[in-house]
């Protein structure tokens, strides 16, 4: 297969991270006879520097003209800390993420069995927890209007906007996700309080009949905040409007062992995103220690995605293997064991496949 593939490393960890999974691919590649053309493009913190805006239009059309986009991380202690800043990296993402359809986050969570003692939470919890989280990524309070300030400075505003096309087509997506799954779907929302959570929960109750096969069910965010932790094996498919899905899901990223193991997909239009969940680390940056796992597992949802299903196993069973092997980064040694750099890692990931 001959796949055009943007790369985005952004800031911080991206480059690093990022580098780690092209190598697996090449390693792919070769393997399997694919040609995989990359394209890289600035987004974020780095963008801003190098042309002032975030997501330049240049980079759009890198995307635009690729069948896939492999996204690092962007962020920048500098702009973090100064809340005044007109420009801000996330900016890019999030005008990245409208600009390329991308309505939907599909974020699995899965124990790999050698880490679920990794996990602060107890090994009996999280043994067996596997379920995925749909996250609508192009509405709600991220991207409504108005948002802002009053003249004096001293209020500020956001608005929660929702429209029964956004919430059906994510609501569509997540019940056929669920059908492919054990058929069981949890619609998270507040509608004890707020109206868009009402009108999503409206609108999945009158889906539901079309999918006789699948199991709803509605939970309120605060309680599916706690129960993801206390008996995270119970969920099968989540689906959630974009803000609870954020927040939700780096609290599941726990109970997998490290924010470092979560790869995402993002959805929507003709040409799909992958990405780990995880930041910059900007702490971590140029040291080559941050995990390259959850980018190499994006990787593998990459390919997953274009029908490369063998190959994106074959990606994941390497990950597993080096997890067995202790071939892991600083946040996945257990006692005693050595930390491995972010190369290592990424050369023994490839090298197993
Ligand atoms: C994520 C991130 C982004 C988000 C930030 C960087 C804008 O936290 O992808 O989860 O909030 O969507
Ligand atoms: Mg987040």
């Amino acid at each position: 297969m001959e796949l055009k593939i943007a790369l985005l490393p952004g800031d911080g960890i991206g480059p690093e991270i990022v580098g780690e999974a092209v190598k697996v691919l090449n390693r792919v590649a070769a393997k399997y006879s694919h040609t995989f053309e990359y394209r890289e493009a600035p987004v974020g913190a780095c963008a801003i520097d190098a042309t002032g805006d975030p997501y330049p239009a240049s980079t759009h059309a890198v995307c635009e003209a690729s069948d896939v986009v492999l996204f690092g991380a962007i962020g920048d202690p500098k702009y973090d800390n100064d809340p005044s800043a007109k420009v801000r990296p996330e900016q890019g993402l999030l005008r990245m993420r409208k600009s390329l359809g991308l309505y939907a986050n599909l974020r699995p969570l899965a124990v790999f069995d050698s880490l679920a003692g990794r996990s602060p939470l107890k090994t009996e919890i999280v043994r067996g927890a596997d379920f995925l989280c749909v996250r609508e990524l192009t509405g709600g309070m991220y991207f409504g209007r108005p948002q802002g300030r009053s003249e004096d400075g001293n209020t500020a505003y956001d608005t929660c906007v929702y429209t029964r096309e956004e919430v059906e087509r994510i609501l569509h997506l997540a019940f056929g996700l669920a059908r492919k799954r054990r058929k069981q779907l949890t619609v998270v929302d507040k509608a004890n309080v707020i109206a868009t959570s009402r009108l999503w929960r409206q609108i999945a109750g009158e889906m539901a009949p079309q999918y006789p096969d699948v199991q709803v069910e509605f939970m309120f965010v605060d309680n599916a905040a706690m129960q993801i932790i206390q008996r995270p094996t119970r969920f099968d498919v989540i689906v959630t409007e974009n803000l609870f899905g954020d927040i939700l899901t780096d609290e599941a990223s726990v109970i997998s062992g490290s924010l470092g193991m979560l790869p995402s997909a993002s959805v929507g239009a003709k040409v799909a995103l992958f990405e780990p969940i995880h930041g910059s680390y900007p702490q971590a940056a140029g040291k080559n220690i941050a995990n390259p796992m959850a980018t190499i597992l994006s990787a593998a949802m990459l390919l997953e995605h274009v029908g490369l299903e063998a190959e994106g196993r074959a990606v994941r069973e390497a990950v597993n293997r080096a997890i067995e092997a202790g071939v892991v980064t600083e946040d996945l040694v257990c006692d005693g064991g050595k930390a491995h750099s972010t190369t290592e890692v990424g050369d023994y990931v490839a090298a197993a496949i």
